[in-house]
């Protein structure tokens, strides 16, 4: 979503905010911007299309001796996509950049017009501007805190004044926005992957804070108009883990990285006694201990992950889950209490339902544990505790490697889940991890897959419609094949219980309607298969997703995709690896933008 950028330094502004902007470029955006602050006025530049020809647009007229400005890549909310709505806004003395929602935009337009403002644009954003620029009289921390006071919504914004030429401002709330500093300057951004290249280190302002940046150094005001320390944290991903290194798109990489990925993430956890151990994160036992029941709340991917956790927490932990879409479950009147565990997943650790979710949570004194990716991102930093997954930075806005170690990282707590239970001793502890060490390794086998999968890709990449069925933990995965396909190759699917076809969908299979089954679960295996036959005989082409070993009977599938994976509660580490392998090559096939498919955008940070 809106990707922000801000430098002030001692170099040339323009070159380090167009470069920073290509970094966020993965976020998802469809337009984009940049303001350069002179001594005697503020350059603006924006154009509605990609950040190369924004590049080539202040190539033309001049790249400057600016040391300081700001910019953005605009993911339109309010307004269509063109060059006017584009960021930066101007309003009198202030340019600002914006990315969240400002609900109440339309009141303060109302406000503004009865001062005899009006605005250009039809974004939030330059309502936001204009109300900052009617509450300023010269100090900017009083003119922002006035606007905060009036803004309802959520956003984060770099700012600039016209009479302040070296010195960036910017505020957050329930927005991300990353700070951190070299001899070089200050840089801010939407987070950390442009800082890569720069730092080893940087900090988040807290909600409310007002950060006042300058070639020198930081100085962050809080809401008591007192200067506040800002809390640094480590940068431990490399600027190697966020490029392409060789693959043509970074989806295919971060398949491609899943084995590892997987290995990271189980490695720190494993105790001297071989079992899962949550004592390296500080997440005591004790947690975990008399939780009468478990919430898992996330979106898309991660709410697919959520499922495979369920599954694995019921089964040894024998507590009540249930798997609640983030965007829904603060409107519910969900009923919690400080016994029941809320489990938040997120890659990003900004997605705003699932921040949502876990402040309500909160609220009504549930314990809370997030399983997030993105060091020190609003959700990590909000939960009670944190278990983070170790796949590096996702830069595809299709999730792959986050969703195989969300489920690793679920089948972990299910080991802390079930410790209160009598008949899950040592023995079984120890067996689990090791079940858990396999995950890598099926990985790895799933992908010497690829060139099989690219040529089943080939049979789908013409369909405008087909079925992802599957049961028990093969349905979860028929939800994220299906929402994979969609997201990146355009193709309509839809994903079905196998066993619940039969109730109204399969009106709608036909020869035309390929099916791709997924059938590794031992304990279904014979229904699944009664399933298939029912597709097949309306005409289906059958893709089969299976076992090793497992071969059906003659004719029912064209195409048969045999999985390593040796206990139906593992086999999602393979399935995931081939629908990713097979939603890839789709996409590929139809020649479409894998790595930023349309409307998409990676960090949704609005709800
Ligand atoms: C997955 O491919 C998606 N792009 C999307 O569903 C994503 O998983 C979802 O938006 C949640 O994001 P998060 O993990 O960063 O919270």
């Amino acid at each position: 979503m809106c990707g922000i950028m801000g430098y002030v330094g001692t170099k040339p502004a323009a070159p380090r905010l167009l470069e920073g902007l290509s970094r966020l470029e993965y976020r998802g955006y469809d337009s984009a911007g940049i303001a350069l602050a002179g001594e005697r006025e503020v350059r603006v530049f924006r154009c509605a299309g990609k950040v190369a020809e924004l590049a080539d647009l202040v190539a033309a007229r001049g790249m400057g001796t600016e040391t300081a400005g700001i910019g953005h890549t605009r993911w339109a909310t309010h307004g269509p996509v063109t060059e006017g709505n584009a960021h930066p806004h101007r309003a009198g003395h202030v340019t600002l950049v914006h990315n969240g929602i400002i609900e109440n935009y339309a009141a303060l337009e109302q406000e503004m017009a009865a001062l005899g403002r009006k605005p250009l644009s039809q974004t939030d954003t330059e309502i936001a501007a204009m109300v900052l620029d009617a509450a300023y009289g010269g100090d900017p921390v009083t003119a922002i805190r006035r606007m905060m006071e009036k803004l309802e919504g959520s956003y984060a914004m770099a700012i600039l004044f016209d009479d302040k030429p070296g010195t960036l401002y910017a505020v957050r709330r329930g927005s991300p926005l990353v700070v951190s500093g070299n001899e070089e300057g200050t840089w801010i951004a939407s987070d950390i992957t442009p800082l890569l290249a720069h730092v080893r280190r940087y900090f988040v302002p807290e909600e409310g804070q007002i950060l006042i940046a300058t070639a020198t150094g930081t100085v962050l005001v809080d809401a008591a108009g007192s200067v506040a320390a800002p809390r640094w944290l480590p940068i431990d991903w490399d600027d190697a883990s966020a490029q392409k290194d060789g693959y043509p798109h970074f989806m295919l990489k971060e398949i491609m990285e899943q084995p590892q990925a997987l290995w990271k993430t189980l490695q720190p956890r494993l105790g001297e006694d071989g079992c899962v151990s949550f004592s390296g994160d500080g997440i005591p036992s004790a947690f975990f201990r008399k939780c009468r029941r478990v919430i898992i709340t996330a979106c898309g991917t991660a709410m697919h992950a959520g499922l495979l956790g369920k599954i694995a927490m019921e089964r040894m932990a024998r507590i009540p889950v249930t798997v609640e879409i983030a965007s829904e479950f603060r409107y519910a009147g969900p009923i919690l209490d400080a016994d029941t565990l809320v489990i938040v997943i997120s890659q990003s650790g900004e997605t705003a339902d699932s921040l949502a979710a876990l402040r309500l949570a909160k609220e009504k004194g549930a314990r809370t544990l997030s399983v997030v990716n993105c060091k020190g991102s609003s959700i990590a930093r909000e939960s009670q505790y944190v278990l983070y997954t170790h796949a590096g930075p996702e830069i595809a806005v299709a999730s792959t490697k986050a969703f195989s170690v969300q489920i690793l990282a679920l089948y972990m707590i299910a080991d802390q889940l079930a410790l209160g239970r009598g008949d899950y001793g040592p023995a079984q502890r120890l067996a689990w991890a090791q079940s858990l060490r396999r995950a890598e390794a099926l990985a790895a086998r799933t992908l010497r897959l690829a060139p099989q999968i690219k040529e089943a890709a080939r049979e789908l990449k013409d369909a405008e419609n087909l079925f992802y069925i599957g049961r028990g933990m093969d349905s979860a995965m028929a939800s994220e094949g299906s929402l994979k396909l969609k997201e990146i190759s355009y193709i309509h699917s839809e994903a079905y219980p196998a066993g619940e076809l039969k109730h109204g969908a399969i009106s709608l299979v036909t020869f035309r309607v390929p099916v791709v089954a997924i059938a590794t679960q031992e304990s279904v295996r014979v229904k699944m298969l009664s399933n298939i036959r029912e597709v097949r005989a309306r005409g289906a082409r059958v893709l089969l997703i299976t076992r090793e070993g497992w071969q059906p009977e003659e004719g029912l599938c064209c195409q048969v995709m045999s999985l390593p994976a040796e206990e139906d509660i593992l086999a999602p580490f393979s399935v995931a690896v081939a629908l990713q392998l097979l939603a890839y090559y789709t996409a590929v096939e139809r020649g479409l933008p894998v790595d930023q498919p349309r409307n998409l955008a990676k960090s949704v940070t609005v709800e």
